[in-house]
C-alpha cells in the first residue's frame, strides 16, 4: 500500500489503495492539507466505488517523501511532483481532489498540465492568493516553528483546523490530527508556509475548468468558510457542491461518512 519512487534524485512517497472491481475506470489522486501527509485520507480509502483506485502522496517534505530543493519553494514543485507521481504509474489524466493545501495544488496543477485532469475535486480550499494579513500570519507560523516546533504549530492551528464540533466531541480526531501535524519535518513545514506565502491568485482557473468538478466544505470550516467554497461553485460551470455539516477545516477526517458519500456519488455519476 506504500510505496517510494526517485524523482530527480529525491524520493517520493504515496499511499496506493484499490476499490477492487474487474475494470479499472479511474485514478484518483488525493493531496492533503497543510501540515499533514497522505495518511489524512485513510477515513477516505475504504470509500472508494469499484474499479477506482487512490494515489495519494506525501508532498515533498511531508511524510515520508524527500524535502525539496528548489529555492525559494514554490508551490508548482507539489505539483510537478504530482505529474511525477502520474508519470511514474502511467496514468495519463486523473481526477484530482485536494483539501485546503492539496487544492491550491490542484489549481496549479490546473496551471501546468490541464490535460491530465479528468475531474477536479476542490475541499475546504481557496484559489486567491495570501492576503496581507495572512502573509503576516504564516511569519507567526515560521516564528512558532523556529521556537516549539511542529508541535507548536500543530497546536496553534489546532483551533482552525478542526470545527467546533469535532473539537466539542470528537477527542480521537483531535488527537489524530494533533499527532500527524506534530510528526511533520520541520524544514518539509517551513519550505511549505514559504510555498503558500508565495502561491499565485488562482482565481482565473477556476473560469477555465472545463472537466466535472465537485466542491465540498465542512459548514463550520473558519480557515475556508462555506461561502468561499459557495463562491467557487458559482464561478465553474457545471460544478457540484457538498456542505458537510459538523465538519470544520479537515472535513474529510471530521466527518468521513458525509465526505465519502459526496466523493462516491461524483465519481459513480460523473465519469460513469
Ligand atoms: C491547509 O489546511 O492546508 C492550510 O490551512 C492552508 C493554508 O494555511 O492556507
Amino acid at each position: 500500500m506504500r510505496h517510494h519512487f526517485d524523482h530527480d534524485g529525491r524520493a517520493i512517497s504515496y499511499l496506493e489503495v484499490s476499490g477492487g472491481g474487474e475494470r479499472l475506470r479511474g485514478t484518483l489522486i488525493l493531496l492533503h492539507a497543510f501540515p499533514m501527509a497522505a495518511a489524512m485520507w485513510e477515513p477516505q480509502f475504504a470509500a472508494l466505488p469499484p474499479g477506482w483506485r487512490v494515489l495519494a502522496p506525501d508532498l515533498a517534505g511531508f511524510g515520508e517523501s524527500s524535502t525539496g530543493t528548489s529555492d525559494p519553494p514554490r508551490i508548482d514543485d507539489y505539483a510537478r511532483d504530482v505529474l511525477a507521481l502520474l508519470d511514474h504509474r502511467r496514468v495519463d489524466a486523473a481526477v484530482v481532489g485536494g483539501l485546503s493545501m492539496g487544492g491550491y495544488v490542484a489549481f496549479a496543477l490546473h496551471r501546468l498540465a490541464s490535460t491530465r485532469l479528468r475531474g477536479l475535486i476542490l475541499a475546504d480550499t481557496r484559489p486567491e492568493a495570501d492576503s496581507d494579513p495572512a502573509r503576516a500570519g504564516r511569519q507567526k507560523t515560521l516564528d512558532t516553528l523556529d521556537r516549539e516546533g511542529p508541535a507548536g504549530v500543530a497546536d496553534a492551528m489546532l483551533p482552525k483546523l478542526l470545527g467546533s464540533t469535532s473539537r466539542g466531541t470528537r477527542p480521537e480526531v483531535v488527537s489524530k490530527v494533533r499527532e500527524l501535524a506534530s510528526a511533520q519535518p520541520p524544514e518539509g513545514i517551513r519550505r511549505a508556509v514559504l510555498s503558500l506565502r508565495s502561491r499565485p491568485d488562482s482565481t482565473p482557473v477556476l473560469g477555465e475548468i472545463t472537466v466535472p468538478a465537485l466542491i465540498i466544505v465542512g459548514e463550520e470550516d473558519e480557515i475556508t468558510a462555506p461561502e468561499v467554497a459557495r463562491h467557487m461553485h458559482g464561478q465553474i460551470a457545471g460544478a457540484g457542491l457538498a456542505l458537510i455539516g459538523g465538519a470544520g477545516h479537515l472535513s474529510n477526517l471530521e466527518q468521513p461518512e458525509a465526505f465519502n458519500i459526496a466523493l462516491s456519488r461524483f465519481l459513480s455519476t460523473r465519469f460513469a
